[in-house]
Formats: structure tokens, sequence, C-alpha cells
């Protein structure tokens, strides 16, 4: 099984990502392959909904070898991505009786995969933890790269740590019974892979037969999408692990898509959605400065488009969109740092856009 798993390399913490169909009834065997012993307890963090498609199935295959586990449910939705949620898990850890030597699993889409990781960064000042994504957008960003954390009342992810997992298991056949909607949002994060770092990839997703399959959840074309995104991924964290530099342009369209999510309401645009948006944003400002193309953008905006995703830019209100950018975790001494294209596969961090360069294709 899992012919295809990618290396996160990282000093001493290096681990893999296994991308396979059926891996969620063979996580017991996977564990024990880790060298996950039997002895240490798990507990699994999921939501409901998720938990009622595949908790059974993984406790089953985790009881097969003698593994004691348990499911832990929280609530689902950005709603609940706060300290709130992160002490039910804390009194949960604590009820159970997790040890340092224990484990925690994440089983869902990103919001459980990061409250999940930070759970495990501080209970015990820290203990294992593995990623079991179950949202295309999860499997190709979230649950690789050791990025965990929450809400705070005035921003999104300001309370957090990296605490990389000890591994992450991709089953694609998950994806059948995710909601359109989300599986199209997903394919935002992978359209952005192919514009910062993988023009191969980004021929990939224009081919009209390969739109198909993708669409139609072809097994050979999803593993080969997710798993150029993971490789892209998996080189920016290798490089920067703590985002000091190059990592961020892992945020390309990120910095309009949270003024987005923040402005119009977490809900209404899903991340993807709001991140297309961004994307589209960041396109045209590059195209106006003279950074790439008008057709270049166009052709991004194209295929955003055909995979069902906005590009429309909503109505808002300038002040506000400058006061949530300057808010925002990528301000550095004060100044905007935005990822904007070059080339399609090719992105650049700037530190000099100024507010200028934007405001007008707002109200
Ligand atoms: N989602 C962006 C990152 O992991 O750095």
């Amino acid at each position: 099984m899992s012919k295809n798993k990618i290396l996160v390399p990282l000093d001493k913490k290096s681990y893999e990502v296994f991308i396979e169909s059926g891996l969620l009834d063979d996580i017991g065997n996977q564990l024990i392959n880790l060298g996950i012993k039997n002895t240490r307890k798990i507990l699994i963090i999921s939501n409901k909904e998720i938990a009622d498609l595949f908790g059974k199935r993984i406790l089953d295959s985790l009881s097969k070898n003698n593994y004691s586990a348990r499911i832990f449910l929280i609530n689902p939705g950005e709603a609940f991505k706060n300290v709130n949620t992160l002490n039910q898990i804390y009194d949960a850890a604590y009820e159970y009786g997790l040890e340092r030597g224990s484990l925690m699993i994440a089983l869902g889409g990103g919001i459980v995969g990061d409250v999940t990781g930070f759970a495990a960064a501080t209970w015990l000042r820290g203990i294992d933890f593995i990623q079991i994504p179950t949202t295309l957008l999860s499997m190709v960003d979230s649950s690789v790269g050791g990025k965990t954390g929450v809400n705070h009342p005035k921003g999104k992810n300001l309370i957090g740590a990296f605490h990389q997992p000890k591994a992450v298991y991709i089953d694609p056949n998950t994806l059948e019974t995710l909601p359109v909607r989300e599986f199209r949002a997903g394919m935002a994060e992978i359209i952005k892979y192919g514009i910062i770092k993988d023009f191969e990839l980004f021929e990939f997703l224009e081919n009209k037969e390969n739109q198909k399959q993708i669409i139609d959840l072809n097994n050979k074309s999803l593993i080969k999408i997710i798993k150029k995104s993971v490789e892209t991924k998996s080189d920016i964290v290798a490089m920067d692990e703590k985002e000091n530099g190059i990592r961020a342009i892992l945020n390309y369209g990120h910095s309009f898509g949270h003024v987005i999510e923040n402005l119009c309401g977490y809900g209404e645009f899903l991340h993807g959605e709001a991140i297309s948006v961004g994307m589209r944003i960041a396109g045209d400002i590059a195209s106006d400065i003279g950074l790439w193309s008008k057709e270049e953008a166009l052709r991004q905006n194209e295929l955003i488009k055909n995979y069902g995703l906005p590009i429309k830019i909503p109505n808002l209100k300038k002040e506000s969109i400058m006061k949530i950018l300057m808010g925002d975790k990528k301000v550095k001494d004060g100044r905007m740092r935005f990822v904007l294209p070059k080339k399609i596969g090719e992105v650049e961090i700037f530190n000099n856009i100024e507010e200028k360069d934007f405001i007008n294709y707002f109200n």
C-alpha cells in the first residue's frame, strides 16, 4: 500500500504524507508501520458529520491492531475554531488520561486539523499527532506543514504554534461524500500551487479532459493533483518551516482572501472561494504594475472560473479593507506584504505595494 508518499524533510521532525485510496480502513496497520506502539492511547478529534461517515472504520482498523482509541466530537465551523473548543479537547484529554506518550488524531477538514494540532502542541507541553484530512483543501494545504491554531475574536489564527504531525494519511475516497462546493473550494488551493510554482500542474488543470476527470473524482487524476500540490508544499515548508521568508508565497491570494472572509462574514465565502477572489485581485495588481501580462491574469481567472469558483470582487468599504490589511499577520514593520505573480509558475514577495496600487478596485 501507499505507493504515493511524499517526504516532508525537516531536521529531526521529518514525516511522510501518504496518498492512497483505502487508507482509512488501514490506519491501524499504518500506525504500526510508523512505529507507533499499540500501548499508546489515541484520542481522535472530529466533528459529528465526519465521524458518522468515517469514525467507525477508523476505530475498527485501530482495534484490529489492538490500539485503544476514543473519538471526541467538536462543533463544526469557523465559529468554533476558538479557545472554548480547545478547552473542551483539554477536558476530554484529561478525562481519558492522555499522557506524554499518547497520540491525537485529527480526522476532518482544516478546522479540525488546526485545532487538534494546537491541542496536541500544548497538551502536556506537546504530544504527537496524526493528520487524516477528509476535505480537498485540508489534504493539499492545512494538514501539511505544521501550522496549528485557533482564532482570536480580533483575528483569524492569531493563537497558534508550529507543530508538525508524525504523518499525514490522505484517502481520496473520502472526497466522494464531500459537498461539491467544498470540493471546488479545495481546487482553489491547487490552482494556487500552479500559479506559485508549478506551471505543469497549471497546464494539467487547464486541459478540458482533465477538468472533467477531476470534477468526476477520477482517482488517478485526483491523486496526481493532490500529490503535485503536496510536493510543492513540502518543498516550501522544508526550505522555511517557520515562515521567515519563502513560505509566505503559500499565502498567494490570502491577504485579500482574509479581508473578504472577515468583512463578508465567515461562511458566506468558503476559504477557497475567498482566496479565489484574492488571487484575482493579486493578479490584477500584478498586471496593473507590469509584473505579468493582462493575458496571464485572464488565463488565471479563466481557470478559477472553470472550476466553479468566484472572481467577482464583492462590494467592500475601502476603510474597512485597509483596517484589516494593516492588522494582518502579514504586515511587517507596518508595511503590507503581498505575494504577486511574475508569470504562471512564479511569484515573488513584495513589501512595497501601496494602497493606491489596489484601492480603486473597491468602493
Ligand atoms: N497555508 C499556508 C501555509 O501552510 O504556510
